[in-house]
């Protein structure tokens, strides 16, 4: 089937497989409705390395990969013959685990001679959004927030973006992650964090770096000054009071990320913020995004919390848009191989 007649199609179902990191996902969607999704994740596996074990993601998705598509298909009520195209991430993440799931999904693909999609794992997360709320409209304004990816961008368009600006060191959740542990805090470090913050007050100054690009950002100032602050305490004999410290951290984030889309809503003249990424699913963001949308009369967007975190669910949804609105460039090639990085323009 050529990439037109699949356009050309009343009703599309796409199974997409997802495996960039932790987690190994399939899921059914039929014209942008989730049919069936299905996430299994490692946290469990990886949280006594205090991280992600490259190796150990792969071998375990290897394992994973057959009954999650199973049991995705099932759920739906289809078959694999049933669908009318696959999709798989095959990059940015970890090279093993992506050549998982793209060598999976092209024999699948070749096996039943469908066409394969391939998707970019941050878009993916972007696509979150049209899950939550399908009548989210480019152009907008779109704040990534990952472990490996922060970035604001303007989507244009359902598949072309303009990115504005991001990270010039850490990521945003490797800052969580890694303030985590200077807590003795486990694996994955956002929600621990967001749950150590209950209750803080923000009493420890957290000084937020100034970047030339008003939309570019810099973490790793931030996450030493943390750990300078808690390694001061201890030669000092002193208590920390852990809650004070990871809600100060947590809200200077918070800050000056909604502090940045916001602000490029302004300059672009644009009335939607959209949020995606597994740090979105953070309550302290998605609280300070909502009220300095509601106070410059913006609307915020956001996946839900599940959604915010790695799913297949987001991986079907962008092949779809890249089916319905892209030019066919999403269409996988049969050499196609998985990327380590991707940049965001990239389909
Ligand atoms: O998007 P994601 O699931 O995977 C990547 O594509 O990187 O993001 C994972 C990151 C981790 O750093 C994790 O600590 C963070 O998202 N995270 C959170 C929360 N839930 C997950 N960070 C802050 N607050 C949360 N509730
Ligand atoms: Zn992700």
């Amino acid at each position: 089937m050529t990439f037109e007649e699949l356009k050309a199609k009343d009703s599309i179902t796409v199974v997409a497989l997802e495996s960039s990191c932790d987690e190994t996902a399939c899921a059914v969607l039929r014209d942008g409705r989730v049919l069936s999704s299905v996430i299994s994740s490692q946290i469990a596996i990886h949280k006594e390395y205090g991280g992600v074990v490259p190796e150990i993601a792969s071998r375990n998705h290897v394992l994973n990969v057959e009954p999650v598509v199973k049991e995705a298909l099932d759920k739906a009520g289809i078959t694999a013959a049933d669908a009318d195209c696959f999709a798989v991430t095959y990059g940015a993440g970890l090279l093993g685990a992506l050549l998982v799931g793209v060598s999976y999904m092209k024999g699948l693909s070749f096996a039943l001679d469908k066409p394969l999609i391939k998707v970019n794992h941050i878009r993916g997360h972007v696509a979150a959004n049209y899950l939550a709320d399908p009548d989210l409209k480019p152009p907008y304004i779109g704040l990534i927030v990952s472990g490996g990816h922060t970035a604001v961008v303007r989507v244009d368009e359902y598949t072309s973006f303009t990115y504005l600006g991001g990270t010039m060191d850490d990521a945003v959740g490797e800052a969580f992650d890694k303030v985590a542990r200077v807590l003795s805090l486990p694996y994955p470090g956002g929600p621990e964090i967001e749950r150590a913050a209950k209750g803080g007050a923000r009493t420890v100054y957290i000084p937020v770096p100034k970047t030339e690009n008003p939309y570019d950002f810099s973490f790793s100032g931030i996450k030493t000054s943390v750990i300078n602050y808690v390694h001061t305490a201890e030669q000092r004999g002193e208590d920390i009071n852990k809650a004070d410290v990871a809600f100060s951290f947590q809200s200077a984030v918070a800050e000056m990320l909604v502090k940045a889309a916001v602000r490029a809503a302004k300059e672009y003249d644009l009335k939607d913020v959209a949020l995606a990424g597994g740090v979105g699913a953070n309550g302290e963001i998605r609280k300070t995004l909502t009220e300095a949308c509601e106070k410059r009369v913006l609307r915020a967007h956001f996946p839900t919390k599940e959604t915010c975190t790695d799913n297949a669910a987001m991986i079907a949804m962008e092949a779809y848009l890249q089916i319905r609105y892209g030019d066919g460039s999403a269409l996988a090639e049969d050499t196609l191989d998985a990327k380590a990085s991707l940049s965001f323009g990239t389909h």
